[in-house]
């Protein structure tokens, strides 16, 4: 089936945290043609009032979609998606995947029945996330930890700068509740940017947990709604849009090579 154009596929972020779930979409689909909107322009999107927030998103997303035309747009940002994935469905009419926390799943695989959902301030008071819990966390405790930094040390990590353990553990520490007899036994990464610091989590947690990354899910999710389309011959590579239109430091340059760009 020579011929057949293949799908553009639209990954957006407020920064690189979004890459955790390109490369699984990659791994998914990887004939099929890749922009990665990063909006650093107006990173960090976690600590914005939501009104302007919704407008930004609205705005960025909008011209993205009428300069790419993608056949499918993924919301790579939970800070974004528990905010604007109404909206945004209201407003262009391409099919959205979003990132919502997974407390579902969550729930469903803890031993002890007893999780943490780890994501920006933003996301963790959403009323989008409190929903979740309402529907699907029925006799699990679920504790909610709102992070300042991490996202932050994330965007660091990638380019080759890491933030110290102390800085780290200061933030992952309120995931560890160890209470009438029941400990923590799954973190639910519910932002982009986190699968980007397991590595570092695992050497700092204070006991072993699952860190439960969505990326794999997602990347099911997109895979259904493209459906069978053969890509026409090789894949063109992935292109990479910072909104700020700065050049990427060599360290960062290194890092978005290994995942493609
Ligand atoms: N990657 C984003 C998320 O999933 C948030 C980072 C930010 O604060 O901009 O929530």
């Amino acid at each position: 089936m020579t011929g057949v154009k293949p799908p553009t596929i639209l990954i957006f972020d407020s920064g690189v945290g979004g890459l955790t779930v390109f490369r699984e979409i990659v791994n998914a689909l990887p004939g099929a043609a890749y922009v990665y909107v990063a909006d650093d322009a107006g990173f960090p999107y976690g600590d914005k009032p939501e009104d302007a927030l919704i407008e930004r998103i609205l705005n960025v997303i909008g011209a993205a979609i009428a300069a790419h035309k993608p056949d499918l747009v993924v919301v790579a940002c939970n800070t974004a998606s528990t905010l604007a994935l109404t909206q945004l469905r209201a407003k262009f009419p391409v099919p959205f995947v979003g990132t919502v926390p997974a407390i579902k799943p969550a729930c469903a695989q803890s031993q002890s029945k007893r999780i943490a959902v780890l994501g920006t301030q933003a996301t963790v008071s959403r009323e989008y996330t409190r929903a979740l819990i309402r529907e699907f966390a029925t006799g699990c405790d679920v504790g909610m930890v709102g992070s300042s930094h991490l996202a932050t040390y994330a965007e660091a990590e990638l380019s080759g700068n890491p933030a110290a353990d102390d800085a780290i553990k200061t933030e992952i520490a309120p995931c560890f509740v160890d209470a009438d007899g029941r400990r923590t036994d799954t973190v639910v990464l519910a932002c982009t940017h986190y699968p980007l610091l397991t590595a570092r989590f695992r050497a700092i947690a204070p006991w072993p947990v699952e860190w439960l990354d969505p990326a794999p899910a997602i990347a099911r999710r997109v895979a259904d709604l493209i459906g069978p389309r053969p890509p026409s011959g090789t894949p063109s590579p992935p292109r990479m849009i910072f909104t700020s239109d700065r050049a990427p430091s060599p360290a960062l340059t290194k890092a978005l090579a290994a995942y493609g760009f």
